[in-house]
């Protein structure tokens, strides 16, 4: 495939990605290296961020790995303190670290639905609050991964919905408070992406080829195109883009989820 990209147009950066050893997150970190960047990435399970760690360096590039959970401050702090330390500062924050499964609303705990509000949402103030000092001083950016399932109402998702509305208002809030230090906040919010773990806790195999027909585009959007997304979004090209979460599902919340 031709590249879509020059070459090294984030050579110099360095970004802070949470849940960057898996899925779309983790596409996003290598292709971030891909493009020049020096990586931290951070989650839970450190055996989830060895093999990414492993995959940039074998590709030629730099990448620190750290084990911390989003919802503990002190563990954030410390694992943006450690990334300066190994790197000298932090440019781009992309905060994808969620957590999700299915659940009726009559039948979910108090205890899952702030499980993962406080993940998705608390979760990303956290690192954007631990970040701050950092990015004023590089003039950076954050980008948050978010979804569409609040666009409308999405069944068994009240949780994930909740969260992710919080995760739009830190955008917005967030660019609008911190536009002045020059700090740039923007999100992605993708639609079904095939293999992830967002898709094989969400859609039921059977139904998956229900879904594509529900697709303007006609298919699932791929790690890849949120990779894009995430280079054009970093990248000086979106220089004047802040605020904005950028959707990225082929057509598919303005259907909705209804399958009738
Ligand atoms: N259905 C209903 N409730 C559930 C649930 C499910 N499938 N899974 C967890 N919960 C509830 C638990 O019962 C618990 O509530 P309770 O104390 O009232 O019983 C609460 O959520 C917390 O569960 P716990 O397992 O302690 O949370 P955790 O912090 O260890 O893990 C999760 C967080 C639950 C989000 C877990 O699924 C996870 O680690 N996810 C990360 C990967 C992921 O979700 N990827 C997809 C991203 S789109
Ligand atoms: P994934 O691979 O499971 O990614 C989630 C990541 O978050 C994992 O790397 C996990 O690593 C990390 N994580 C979970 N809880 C954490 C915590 N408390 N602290 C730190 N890290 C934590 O799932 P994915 O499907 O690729 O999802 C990636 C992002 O895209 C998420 O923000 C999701 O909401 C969003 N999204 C996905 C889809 C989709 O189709 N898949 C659609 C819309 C939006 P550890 O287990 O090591 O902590």
């Amino acid at each position: 495939m031709n590249k879509i990209f020059a070459d090294n147009i984030l050579q110099g950066k360095v970004a802070f990605v949470t849940g960057g050893g898996t899925g779309i997150t983790g596409g996003v970190a290598r292709a971030l290296a891909e493009a020049g960047a020096k990586i931290a990435i951070a989650s839970r399970k450190i055996e989830n961020l060895e093999p990414m760690k492993q995959l940039i360096e074998s590709n030629g590039g730099e990448c620190f790995a750290v084990a911390a959970d989003v919802r503990d401050y002190a563990a954030i702090e410390n694992a943006i303190a450690r990334t300066v330390e190994r790197f000298g500062k932090i440019d781009i924050v992309v905060n994808g670290a969620a957590g999700n499964f299915l659940c009726k609303a009559e039948e979910l705990s108090s205890n899952g639905f702030g499980t993962v509000v406080d993940i998705d949402a608390k979760g990303t103030f956290n690192v954007c609050r631990a970040a701050f000092e950092e990015l004023k001083k590089s003039k950076g950016q954050i980008l948050n991964i978010s979804a569409t399932l609040h666009y409308l109402a999405t069944p068994m998702q009240i949780h994930v919905s909740a969260a992710k509305a919080g995760v739009d208002a830190i955008t917005r809030n967030l660019s609008v408070e911190w536009g002045g230090y020059g700090i740039r906040v923007n999100g992605i919010a993708p639609g079904p992406i095939e293999d992830t773990e967002g898709m094989k806790r969400l859609l039921p195999e059977p139904l998956k080829e229900k879904l594509t027909r529900r697709i303007p585009l006609q298919r699932f959007g791929r790690i890849k195109d949120i990779e894009n997304a995430a280079l054009f979004l970093t990248s000086d090209a979106a220089s004047y883009i802040n605020g904005v979460t950028l959707v990225v599902d082929g057509g598919q919340w303005l259907l909705g989820t209804s399958f009738s």
